[in-house]
C-alpha cells in the first residue's frame, strides 16, 4: 500500500487553462515560494531552499485518492504533514494549490467549480503575501512585513519535526498535538491522539478512542519520568521542555550535523523517533516500550515491572483489592490499602525507589518547594497519599503531590523514589502474604520439631536411665573460640581509631589491628544496640562459626563481649576485597586469567565447603564481590558467612528492607547479587548462593558490576546467544590469554549463565560446578535467563490489527537494544 503512496510522477494533464492564476513553470520541482498570483497543480512541487523538503500532492490506494503533503525529498513515502486529511481529490489533476485573495493557503479542486477542499484559514488579521516552504520542512505563510502568520508547525498531523511542539498554548488554548493516520493509505485521523495533559505535571499522552493508552510520565527536569532512553540519543537531538503562564510545550531539536529525524505516531498507536540515515527511517525509540507502559497495566496502587518474573504487584502495605482476578494474572482492578490510615501522627512514609511516577492528573505541583517541605506538607494533610520531588536535578527539588490513588506506577532505570503514605503499622511489620505463609511454615515446621523433641527426649530419658551417663550438653558447643578482652583489642587498633578503620558494612565498622605479639588482625565491631540475641546463644552461634575452617574461608579467630558490645576478630587479609581490584580501571590488570581463574576455584571451594562439607551446612546468603577477601598470595577467602544468623533481628532487617518494595514482586531480580526467588519472597536456600556465585563469576570474567544500569546478565547472556562470549572477557586480560586459556574462560561463563538460571532447580549444586570449571565435566546448556525475558508484541496488546501488506518502502531497522 505504502508504494501507491508516491506523489503523482505519471499524469501530466494540466487541464487549467481557465484558471486566471498563474501556474509556475511546467518543470515539477519549482520554486519554495508561492506568492499571490502564483499555484501548483498536478505534479508540480515547491522545494525547500537547500532541497530538502518538499511540497505536492501525493496518492494514497492506486492513485484513487490525492492529498497536499509535505515529505523529506529523498524519503517521498515518509509524508510528514497532510493538508487535506478528510478531503480527498479525486485526481492530481484537478488539485490547485495558491494563495488566495484573502491571503489563506488553499488547495482547490478544479474539476469541481474551484471548490475550496481545504485552507489554511488563519486567525491572524493579517493577510500572507507569501508562502514558503523551509529547509526545516515547516510552511510558513507570512505577511508583507515578513512576520509569520500561519504555519504547518503549529497544525502538525502525525508527526513532529525538530522544532515543532507539543503542548497547549496557555493564553488562546489551542492545542498542538497530532493523531495517527486511520490506516497506512488513509491519512485522515485514526484511532490514536498524541497530547500533552496539562492537569497536574505536564506529561504526554497517547489516546484511543477516548481512552488513555500510554503516557510518558511527568518531565522531571531531564527527561519524561517514564522514558529513561531519552537520554541516550542527545547526541543527536536536543530536547526542550518549556512550562510557563503562557504555554507548556515540549520541543525536540537536530543538532548541527546531525541527520533530519521525526517522532511520528504510528497507525497502531506507537510513538517512534526516526532518524534518516541516507537510506531509510531508523527507529531509535518507541513508546509504549513494553506491557507496563500500557496505561493502569497494574491498576491503581499497582506496581509494573517489565523484567520481573511476575509483571504486577502491589505497592508496600496493599494487598490485590480482588485477589481472584489478580491470580489469573488480571490485575487491572489494582490493589487496595491493606491498614487504613490513622492520619495524624499515625502514618509514615514509605520509599519505592526508582520508578515513574504515577498519573500526575488530580496532583498538585509547586516547582518552588524543597523536597523536605513536600514531606511536610504531605504529611500534615490527610488526603495526601504520596509525593516526590517534581525536578530530579540536584538530588531532588519541587513538589508533587497525590490526593488519591496511584495509577500507572512502573519501574524503570533511574527511575525516581516516590513516598507513599502508609499507616506506621505496614510501615514496620510486614503484612504481606508472604509473611503470613512464612509464618505458617514456621508453625509447621515448630509443631514437627516439637514432635521430634520430645520423641529425642523420651529415647534420652531411656538411654540415660540405661547407662546413668549424662552429656552435657554446653560442652559439646564449647568450642576453639578465644575470648578477648576489650581493652587488649582496644590497643591493638589504637582505641578504635578512625585511620585504622578498613571498612564498613551492614554489620559494622572493621578495624585493622595488631597484637602485642605482632599478628595482624581484622576487628569488627558490631553496630551496637541492634542485636537482641542472647549472651549465650551469641556465643555459641560464634563458636560455631570459629569451627569452620577452611583455606578459602576467613578465620575468625575469637570474639570479645562487653556490655552490649560485641566484637568479632578474624585474620587479616593484606589484599582487601576482591572488589577493589576487579572493577578498578588500573589495579583489575593486576589479576591475570590464571589468578582469577584460582580466585574462581577458590571461592567455588569454599563456598562449598559451607554448603556441604562441613559439618554446619550453612548458607551465607550474602556472597559478593566485597566479601571475597585476598590474602597476601591473593588467594580468595570468603567472609562474613555466618553473621547474619549471628544477627538474626538484623539480618532479617536488611532482607526486608531490601525486597519489601512490592507485593510478590522481585525488585532486585535485575541487579546485584540476589536471585529472584530471594527477592521474590525471601526463599532463602543453597540455590541463592549459587546465584549470587553466578553473578560474580560473570563479574570477576567481565571486570563490570552487575547493577541496574548495566544488566550483566543480560549482557552476557546477548552475547553468548551470538556465540560471542568470549566478548565478555575483561580486555585487561584478554589478549594475554592462552587458546586454552580462552576455552576455559568460555565455560566460565557457561557455568556463571547457569548458576543465574531463573528457577532455582537449573542451577547446578557447588559439587558439580567445580567438575565443570575444571572441564572435567561438560556444563548444560543455559536457559534464557529472567532477567532477559522478552516482552510480548505491542502490537497485540495495543489490540490493532498489524499491516500485513507489503511494506516495501519503508523498512525500518529497530536499534532499540533491549
Ligand atoms: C491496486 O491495483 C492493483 C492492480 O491494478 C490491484 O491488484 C490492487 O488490489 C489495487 N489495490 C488497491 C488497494 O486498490
Ligand atoms: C470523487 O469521486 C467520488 C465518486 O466518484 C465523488 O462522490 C466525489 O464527490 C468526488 N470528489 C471530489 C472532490 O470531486
Ligand atoms: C476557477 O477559478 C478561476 C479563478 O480563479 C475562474 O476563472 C474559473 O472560471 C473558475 N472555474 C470554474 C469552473 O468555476
Ligand atoms: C474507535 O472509534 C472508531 C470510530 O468511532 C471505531 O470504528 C473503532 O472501532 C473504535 N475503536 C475502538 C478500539 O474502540
Ligand atoms: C508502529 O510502531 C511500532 C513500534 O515501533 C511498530 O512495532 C509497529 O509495527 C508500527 N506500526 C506500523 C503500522 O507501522
Ligand atoms: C479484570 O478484572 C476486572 C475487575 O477487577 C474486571 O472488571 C475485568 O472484566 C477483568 N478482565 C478480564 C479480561 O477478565
Ligand atoms: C489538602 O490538600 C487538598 C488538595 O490540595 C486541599 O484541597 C485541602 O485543603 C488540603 N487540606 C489541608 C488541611 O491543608
Amino acid at each position: 500500500a505504502r508504494k501507491t503512496m508516491r506523489p503523482s510522477q505519471r499524469r501530466h494533464r494540466l487541464p487549467l487553462a481557465f484558471l486566471s492564476v498563474l501556474l509556475l513553470t511546467s518543470s515539477a520541482v519549482a520554486d519554495s515560494t508561492l506568492t499571490q498570483g502564483t499555484a501548483i497543480g498536478g505534479d508540480q512541487r515547491l522545494a525547500s531552499p537547500g532541497g530538502v523538503f518538499q511540497l505536492g500532492l501525493f496518492s494514497v490506494a492506486n492513485n484513487t485518492r490525492w492529498f497536499l503533503g509535505i515529505w523529506l525529498t529523498a524519503s517521498p513515502a515518509g509524508v510528514v504533514w497532510v493538508a487535506n486529511r478528510d478531503r480527498p481529490l479525486n485526481a492530481s489533476s484537478s488539485g490547485i494549490v495558491a494563495l488566495s485573495g484573502r491571503g489563506d493557503l488553499v488547495l482547490l479542486d478544479a474539476a469541481s467549480n474551484n471548490e475550496t477542499i481545504w485552507s489554511s484559514s488563519s486567525s491572524s488579521s493579517a493577510a500572507a503575501s507569501v508562502a514558503q516552504l523551509r529547509d526545516d520542512g515547516n510552511l510558513v505563510l507570512a505577511d508583507a512585513a515578513d512576520v509569520a502568520v500561519w504555519q504547518s508547525f503549529d497544525h502538525p498531523t502525525n508527526t513532529f519535526l525538530s522544532g515543532s511542539r507539543a503542548g497547549q498554548d496557555l493564553r488562546t488554548g489551542v492545542v498542538w498535538s497530532v493523531s495517527s493516520w486511520r490506516s497506512a493509505d488513509d491519512p485522515s485521523p485514526g484511532d490514536f491522539r498524541y497530547v500533552m495533559d496539562t492537569r497536574g505535571s505536564p506529561e504526554l499522552h497517547v489516546w484511543r478512542n477516548g481512552s488513555k493508552r500510554y503516557r510518558t510520565g511527568p518531565w522531571n527536569g531531564l527527561r519524561f519520568s517514564g522514558c529513561p532512553d531519552m537520554t541516550t540519543f542527545e547526541d543527536l537531538v536536543e530536547f526542550r521542555f518549556t512550562h510557563t503562564a503562557d504555554e507548556v510545550s515540549f520541543v525536540y531539536r537536530d543538532r548541527v550535523g546531525s541527520p533530519v529525524s521525526r517522532l511520528v505516531l504510528n497507525e497502531s498507536g506507537a510513538m517512534q523517533r526516526m532518524v534518516w540515515d541516507g537510506a531509510l527511517w531508523r527507529v531509535f525509540w518507541s513508546g509504549p516500550r513494553d506491557q507496563c507502559d500500557i496505561y493502569g497495566a497494574c491498576g491503581p496502587f499497582g506496581v509494573c515491572n517489565a523484567v520481573g518474573a511476575v509483571m504486577c504487584g502491589c505497592i508496600k502495605g496493599f494487598i490485590p483489592s480482588s485477589p481472584a482476578e489478580w491470580r489469573m494474572r488480571n490485575a487491572s482492578g489494582g490493589c487496595a490499602r491493606s491498614t487504613v490510615l490513622q492520619c495524624g501522627g499515625g502514618d509514615g512514609f514509605y520509599t519505592l525507589r526508582g520508578v515513574k511516577l504515577p498519573e500526575t492528573h488530580g496532583s498538585s505541583v509547586d516547582a518552588g518547594a524543597s523536597l523536605a517541605e513536600c514531606g511536610r506538607r504531605c504529611s500534615s494533610n490527610c488526603s495526601c497519599t504520596a509525593y516526590a520531588a517534581s525536578d530530579i536535578r540536584g538530588g531532588g527539588t519541587g513538589c508533587i503531590q497525590w490526593f488519591g490513588e496511584l495509577m500507572d506506577t512502573r519501574f524503570v532505570d533511574d527511575g525516581q523514589d516516590l513516598f507513599v503514605r502508609l499507616a506506621m503499622s505496614d510501615l514496620h511489620l510486614e503484612t504481606t502474604k508472604t509473611s503470613k505463609l512464612v509464618v505458617i511454615i514456621a508453625a509447621v515446621i515448630t509443631a514437627f520439631a516439637l514432635l521430634l523433641l520430645s520423641l529425642g527426649l523420651v529415647i534420652w530419658r531411656k538411654i540415660r536411665q540405661r547407662s546413668k551417663q549424662v552429656t552435657n550438653f554446653d560442652d559439646m558447643v564449647r568450642g576453639e573460640c578465644l575470648t578477648y578482652h576489650l581493652e587488649t583489642l582496644r590497643d591493638a587498633t589504637d582505641g578504635f581509631c578512625p585511620k585504622n578503620e578498613i571498612g564498613r558494612g551492614g554489620f559494622g565498622i572493621v578495624y585493622k589491628g595488631q597484637m602485642e605479639d605482632g599478628q595482624e588482625v581484622a576487628v569488627k565491631k558490631l553496630s551496637a544496640g541492634n542485636s537482641v540475641q542472647g549472651l549465650k546463644e551469641f556465643k555459641n552461634e560464634v563458636d560455631l562459626i570459629a569451627k569452620l575452617q577452611h583455606r578459602n574461608l576467613v578465620r575468625l579467630l575469637g570474639c570479645c563481649i562487653h556490655c552490649s558490645e560485641r566484637i568479632l576478630v578474624y585474620e587479616y587479609m593484606s589484599n582487601k576485597s576482591l572488589d577493589t581490584f576487579i572493577f578498578d580501571p588500573r589495579r583489575r590488570a593486576d589479576l591475570s586469567w590464571r589468578t582469577r581463574m584460582d580466585i574462581i576455584f577458590g571461592v567455588a571451594r569454599g563456598l562449598l565447603y559451607l554448603h556441604q562439607d562441613s559439618r554446619h551446612t550453612m548458607i551465607h546468603r550474602d556472597l559478593k564481590a566485597a566479601n571475597v577477601l585476598l590474602d597476601r598470595e591473593m588467594v580468595a577467602k570468603i567472609s562474613d558467612f555466618g553473621i547474619a544468623k549471628l544477627f538474626s533481628s538484623i539480618g532479617d532487617h536488611q532482607v526486608t528492607e531490601r525486597i519489601v518494595g512490592t507485593y510478590m514482586l522481585p525488585v532486585c531480580g535485575c541487579s546485584g547479587y540476589m536471585s529472584p526467588e530471594y527477592a521474590m519472597d525471601g526463599m532463602v536456600s543453597f540455590m541463592q548462593d549459587v546465584y549470587s556465585f553466578g553473578v560474580l563469576l560473570l563479574e570477576i570474567i567481565s571486570g563490570r558490576r552487575n547493577q541496574r544500569s548495566f544488566n550483566l546478565i543480560a549482557h552476557a547472556w546477548g552475547l553468548f546467544e551470538e556465540n560471542k562470549s568470549l566478548e565478555l572477557l575483561d580486555p585487561a586480560v584478554r589478549d594475554g590469554c592462552s587458546p586454552t586459556e580462552l576455552e576455559q574462560a568460555t565455560t566460565c561463563i557457561q557455568v556463571g549463565l547457569l548458576c543465574v538460571q531463573e528457577s532455582p532447580s537449573q542451577r547446578p549444586q557447588m559439587a558439580a560446578i567445580i567438575p565443570m570449571l575444571s572441564q572435567q565435566q561438560a556444563p548444560g546448556r543455559p536457559l534464557r535467563p529472567v532477567v532477559c525475558m522478552p516482552v510480548s508484541s505491542l502490537v497485540d496488546l495495543l489490540g490493532v490489527q498489524e499491516d500485513t501488506s507489503g511494506n516495501a518502502e519503508l523498512t525500518i531497522t529497530n536499534l532499540e537494544g533491549r
